[in-house]
This record gives structure tokens, C-alpha cells and sequence, in this order.
């Protein structure tokens, strides 16, 4: 099947390069130049581990494109996926900017029968506009708006694990208006469900829906975990058995449920948002929502109320080295959209500390925000030399089991704010550190 993806990004990327390895004609379509331009070359513009081989794979098999003209990327398409970017607008509610621009533009392109497929995580309603716009677009053309159907196929792809969650999905939601669109959709997709069948079929509006739910059900877990280590730290409980003894439970299940600096990342976040702003805008608040999203931003600030009060005030971390290892907002990936790093270098930064970061793909990201202010270390040890403390902040494989000893020689000082919560509070009180971390 030729399938057209417009949004080459975390999403378009890993969706283009697997429906190619599973035999697909796929175009991906991005305004970037510069990214296109890097992927026809076959250069990854994105750390997703697996993910150059099988777009270096499709590339030599001829079965993988990249282009900036949509026109070109849709010509005899069956299905087009939409897969650009929902950033919020200020006041939290989705920017459907990108989504719309497409809309337009497809408008212009189509010239025969085609799916239109949102995948970005879009609010009830936006598909059915989307056909709107392109139909609009169709008559002023003098071209029959029934060329156009539009589905809704929400991505539940995990950062980190992107590759291998599209191969080997948990679900497979599509929102449909005919069967025959329902069916299109599962022909293509059949190669990703042989060991599984996975298709849930349902209305536009619940497809759409659904996306929302699920995030506001996976951060609800962190926020009340949160919470819960909030609580430990007063009665002097463990949050770690507290997790072993409320997920041990098959009913509650043991995973999401662990406490640290809260969600961050390109999608919990504005998810959260948005569903707060459709829930004032249908009166109908979700005040549950509404509060996992203040637990998450408290979060945050209580881990740094922490340091301050090591050091005994704000005034004091003027000229304190503060070492950080982690800047991405989860391991294995190189994205930092509203990582708890950058909140907590911007707040060191204002009130003078000196910053040595360390992250094993995130560096070139945040290098432009913070510019020379912060000093980018080529390992994690080097990051350590001189600095008056360390802070975790992204809980990757290999700052798992460091070696401690060379850590407190390297540090002015042996302290360690862990908010990832890696190692064992006793264990670092027999090695002499000073240790923080979440719930403990
Ligand atoms: N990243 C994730 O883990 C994830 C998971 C599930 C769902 N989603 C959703 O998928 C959507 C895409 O997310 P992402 O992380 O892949 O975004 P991204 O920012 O990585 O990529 C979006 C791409 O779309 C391109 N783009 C924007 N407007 C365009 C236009 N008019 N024409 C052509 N290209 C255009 C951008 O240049 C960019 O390359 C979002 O709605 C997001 O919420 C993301």
C-alpha cells in the first residue's frame, strides 16, 4: 500500500519506518527541510534506539521517502496520517495550528480516493473538521468531496521503546465513520498483530477521546505516588514498600508507580492541560485531572526546597557547584519538552549556581537554551569534578550502579539529591554520602 505520513517527527518517524520494513511504499512529508534533507541521507535527526537501522533499511530498499512536497509525498496515497505536533497554547489548551495548516494544504493535493488518518493527539471534534476543511477545499476545486474520508487512530507509542511498541502494539484504536475504513486500517496494520490480535474499532469522538483517558490515567498513578512519598517522608514510612504493597495487588497492577520529580515529557503535560481546558470549556471540570496536574508542578518544587535547604538558602548556592546527571525527560530518549531538568537548572541558575550537566544523548538539545551558562561534561564522572553535590535527574541504565568511591572523590563534598530514587538510602548512609531522595 503507498501511505503518505505528514510529521516526520517522534511519531511520523517510527509509524513511516515500520509500515516500510512491513512492505509499504511510505513517504514521509515534514516542512523541516533541513530534517528532510538529513533522513534522505539516511542521518536520524532523533536518539530513538532501533529506529535508524529500519529507516536506513527502507531507504536502500526503496520503500521509504522523505520529501518537503506534500503534493508529491500524497500522489496515489490510500491513507495519509497526520503526525505533526499539538504543542498547548498558553492558556493549556491545544494548538491545532499544524494539524489545520495540513488540512489546507491536503485540500489543495488530493486528486484521488484517500484515508485521512489523525494520529497526533488531537481534541473530539478535530477529525470531523479536518474533513470539513479538506471538502471546503475540494469543492472550491470543482473535485468530488467524497475523495476524502477521515479517520482517527491515536498514537500510544512510548518514547524510548517507540520502534518496538509499533511492532508489537497493546492496543490499536481506530475511530471510524463507514466499516470499509475500519477495514483499510486493519489490512495495514496486520503485519504488527500476528502474535496479537489488538484492533479496537469504535466512533471518531471516543478514538479521540481515549488518547486523553489513558495519559490522565497513567499520570494520575505518578501524581498519587507522589503524594503517597509526600506522606512517607512525614511518618517516616518507605515508598518503595508502599509500591511493592499497593501494586502487588493484581487489581491495581505494579506498573507507572513510581515516585520521583513527576511527568514531563511532549505529551503528559500538554495532554493534561487540554483535558482541564475541555473539561471548563463543556462544563464539566475534571477535578481529579486538575489535581494530578498541581501534585506534578509541586513536585518539582519540593525536590528543589530540598537543596535550598541543604545549603541553607537561596543565597547560598550562589557560586555552589551543582552537578546533574540526566537532562532527557526519561532515559533512552534525547527529548527534553518539559524535562524537570530544565526547571530545575533555570531556578539554580537565577540564583547563581554553577551548573555541570551530564546526559548520554541530550546534551546537543539543551546546549542552545542555556548557551554557555551551563558546562556540558563529556562523562558522567568529569561532571562530578568540583562540584558541591550531584542531582539525578533521568534515571538512565548507566547511573545505576556507579562507582560510589570515585564519586566522593571527585565531589567537594559526598551529597546526592536523587530524584530518581537509584539507590538505597542505607546502603549510601554506610558510604558516607549525604543523601536525599523522593519518599524515603
Ligand atoms: N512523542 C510521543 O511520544 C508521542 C506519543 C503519542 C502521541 N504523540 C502525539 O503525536 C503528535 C506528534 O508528536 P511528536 O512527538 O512526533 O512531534 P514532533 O515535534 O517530534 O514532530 C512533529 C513534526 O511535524 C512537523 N510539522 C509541523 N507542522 C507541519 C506541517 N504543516 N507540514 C509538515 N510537517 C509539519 C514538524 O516539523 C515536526 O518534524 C503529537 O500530537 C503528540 O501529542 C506523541
Amino acid at each position: 500500500m503507498k501511505v503518505t505520513i505528514v510529521g516526520s517527527g517522534y511519531v511520523g518517524l517510527v509509524t513511516g519506518a515500520c509500515l516500510a520494513d512491513a512492505g509499504n511504499e511510505v513517504w514521509c512529508v515534514d516542512k523541516n527541510e533541513a530534517k528532510i534533507k538529513s533522513l534522505a541521507n539516511g542521518v536520524t535527526p532523533i536518539y530513538e534506539p532501533g529506529l535508524e537501522e529500519v529507516i536506513k533499511r527502507g531507504l536502500k530498499e526503496k520503500r521509504l521517502y522523505f520529501t518537503n512536497n506534500l503534493a508529491e509525498g500524497l500522489d496515489g496515497s490510500q491513507v495519509c496520517f497526520l503526525t505533526v505536533d499539538t504543542p498547548s497554547n498558553e492558556d493549556g489548551s491545544p494548538d491545532l495550528t499544524n494539524v489545520f495548516n495540513v488540512a489546507e494544504t491536503l485540500g489543495d493535493a488530493i486528486n484521488s480516493h484517500i484515508l485521512v488518518v489523525t494520529k497526533s493527539t488531537v481534541p473530539v471534534g478535530t477529525t470531523v473538521k479536518i474533513k470539513e476543511m479538506i471538502q471546503v477545499q475540494l469543492k472550491k476545486r470543482k473535485c468530488d468531496p467524497n475523495l476524502v474520508a477521515v479517520a482517527s487512530n491515536p498514537e500510544f507509542l512510548k518514547e524510548g521503546t517507540a520502534v518496538q511498541d509499533c511492532r508489537y502494539p497493546d492496543r490499536i484504536v481506530v475511530g471510524v465513520e463507514k466499516s470499509q475504513d475500519s477495514e483499510l486500517l486493519k489490512e495495514l496494520y496486520e503485519p504488527f498483530m500476528r502474535k496479537r490480535e489488538c484492533f479496537l474499532i469504535m466512533d471518531i469522538a471516543s478514538s479521540e477521546l481515549s488518547k486523553y483517558a489513558a495519559n490522565a490515567m497513567l499520570a494520575t498513578r505518578i501524581s498519587f505516588m507522589n503524594e503517597m512519598a509526600g506522606l512517607c517522608e512525614k511518618v517516616g514510612a518507605d515508598i518503595r514498600h508502599i509500591r511493592h504493597a499497593v501494586g502487588w495487588d493484581p487489581r491495581i497492577g505494579s506498573q507507572f508507580l513510581y515516585p520521583g520529580l513527576g511527568y514531563g515529557g511532549s505529551c503528559f503535560p500538554k495532554d493534561i492541560s487540554a483535558l482541564i481546558e475541555l473539561g471548563k470549556k463543556e462544563d464539566c471540570p475534571v477535578k481529579l485531572i486538575e489535581a494530578v496536574d498541581a501534585i506534578n508542578q509541586n513536585q518539582r518544587e519540593k525536590f528543589l526546597k530540598k537543596i535550598v535547604h541543604y545549603f541553607g538558602g537561596t543565597q547560598n548556592l550562589k557560586g555552589k557547584g551543582i552537578a546533574m546527571w540526566g537532562l532527557a525527560f526519561k532515559p533512552e530518549t534525547d527529548d527534553i519538552r518539559q524535562a524537570p531538568s530544565l526547571f530545575l537548572i533555570e531556578k539554580l541558575l537565577e540564583w547563581g549556581a554553577e551548573i555541570r550537566a551530564f546526559d548520554p544523548v541530550a546534551m546537543d538539545n539543551v546546549r542552545p537554551l542555556f548557551g554557555k551558562k551551563v558546562t556540558f561534561c563529556p562523562g558522567n564522572y568529569q561532571c562530578l569534578e568540583g562540584a558541591d553535590c550531584l542531582v539525578i535527574t533521568t534515571e538512565w541504565n548507566e547511573f545505576r550502579s556507579p562507582n560510589f568511591l570515585r564519586m566522593k572523590q571527585l565531589l567537594n563534598k559526598p551529597v546526592l539529591f536523587d530524584g530518581r530514587n537509584l539507590y538505597e538510602p542505607q546502603k549510601m548512609k554506610e558510604l558516607g554520602f549525604d543523601y536525599f531522595s523522593i519518599g524515603r
